[in-house]
């Protein structure tokens, strides 16, 4: 094993020195090339949850490259904000405003309907709003509300807009990515309904942010075997601990004690304009990048999740969302 690879595993172990500022301070070294300048040129994206930290530096950095972005916000006002805030940053950028709560299914047909009426290409998505809340609540099908936004509403839109990123195939490809989090790795798959939507009477927000996130992973590495060898491309990743709002909202004292080392947006927004824009080659059975490198999935003393649990999690995200069951 090369010796970078050594330290780079070193560095991700330690977390502390992988997922701040430290990690691509160093990993840059050696880490694969940036995309190359105007290489998003007559591409389009849309990015989710553009309308604050990670998501408006993804947003800025694939504008910076070329592309065409669709800037995705639940607030109609905060969208517009947003874009013109990407246009002042981005000269010339080609940026459209797309309204959407990503929880509330129903809305996610009737914007991928609309969407697909506009749209007949679409190079990449990226599935990055996220939230914790801190309170129990559900969307207005009934769902939780972190399992709406992180996996049942990415899911729906990954499926009603496959005939967009398919019809990429001929030029270039397409990549979905769902943005994650290394809070996965604290928290394992469960398998019963009221499990997946936190009926058990015991929601902590911080351990359904953690388990959402951990479905996503499940869910994307199940995404990238249905669509093997076709043009479409799925991975997840987690951006590392970057200073947001939302962090300092969701995380006020880990902000606190951290901020001097959080990476900025840019730096966790890298690696999903890095996979959009490239398409890195990732065969194995496990799709979740961090610093432009393939991570586990599971620490040492984890076990993976077990084939039933995950096949009774992919049968609810299919069932909730009427979606096809073939995995
Ligand atoms: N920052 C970190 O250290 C960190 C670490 C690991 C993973 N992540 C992940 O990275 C992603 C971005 O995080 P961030 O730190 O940039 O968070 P943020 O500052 O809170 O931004 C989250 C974005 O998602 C949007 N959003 C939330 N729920 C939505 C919904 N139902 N429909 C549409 N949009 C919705 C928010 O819209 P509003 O502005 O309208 O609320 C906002 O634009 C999240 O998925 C998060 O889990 C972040």
């Amino acid at each position: 094993m090369p010796a970078t690879a050594v330290i780079d595993a070193v560095l991700d172990r330690s977390l502390v020195l992988g997922y701040t500022r430290i990690g691509p301070a160093l990993r840059r070294r050696w880490w694969p090339a940036d995309p190359a300048p105007g290489s998003m040129r007559g591409r389009r994206v849309v990015v989710t949850g553009a309308t604050s930290g990670i998501g408006e530096a993804i947003s800025v950095s694939l504008a910076e490259l070329g592309a065409t972005v669709h800037l995705l916000g639940r607030s109609a006002d905060k969208v517009t904000r947003y874009a013109e805030r990407l246009r002042q940053a981005v000269p010339g950028a080609d940026v459209v405003e797309e309204v959407c709560d990503i929880g509330d299914l129903d809305a996610v047909r009737a914007w991928c309907a609309d969407l697909l009426e506009r749209v007949d290409v679409l190079h990449g998505l990226v599935h990055n709003a996220g939230a914790m809340p801190p309170e129990r609540s559900e969307t207005p099908q009934g769902h939780e509300i972190a399992l709406a936004a992180h996996v049942l509403g990415p899911h729906l839109i990954t499926e009603l807009l496959l005939p967009a990123l398919g019809a990429a195939t001929t030029s270039g490809g397409s990549s979905v990515v769902f943005m994650a989090s290394g809070g996965m790795y604290g928290a394992g798959l469960r398998g019963t309904e009221d499990e997946i939507e936190f009926r058990d009477g015991t929601y902590d927000g911080v351990q359904a942010y953690a388990r959402t996130k951990r479905m996503q992973v499940v869910l994307a590495d199940a995404w990238a075997r249905r669509l093997r060898g076709g043009g479409v491309r799925v991975e997840s990743m987690h951006p590392g601990w970057v200073a947001t709002p939302g962090v300092t909202e969701s995380l006020p004292r880990f902000s606190k004690v951290m901020g001097p080392l959080l990476r900025d947006a840019r730096g966790g927004a890298d690696t999903a304009v890095w996979l959009v824009a490239t398409r890195p080659e990732s065969s194995g059975s496990h799709h979740f990048w961090h610093d432009r490198a393939l991570r586990p999935t599971t620490f040492g003393w984890q076990r993976d999740q077990d084939a039933g649990t995950v096949e009774r999690f992919l049968a609810y995200v299919s069932t909730a969302t009427g979606t096809s069951a073939s995995w």
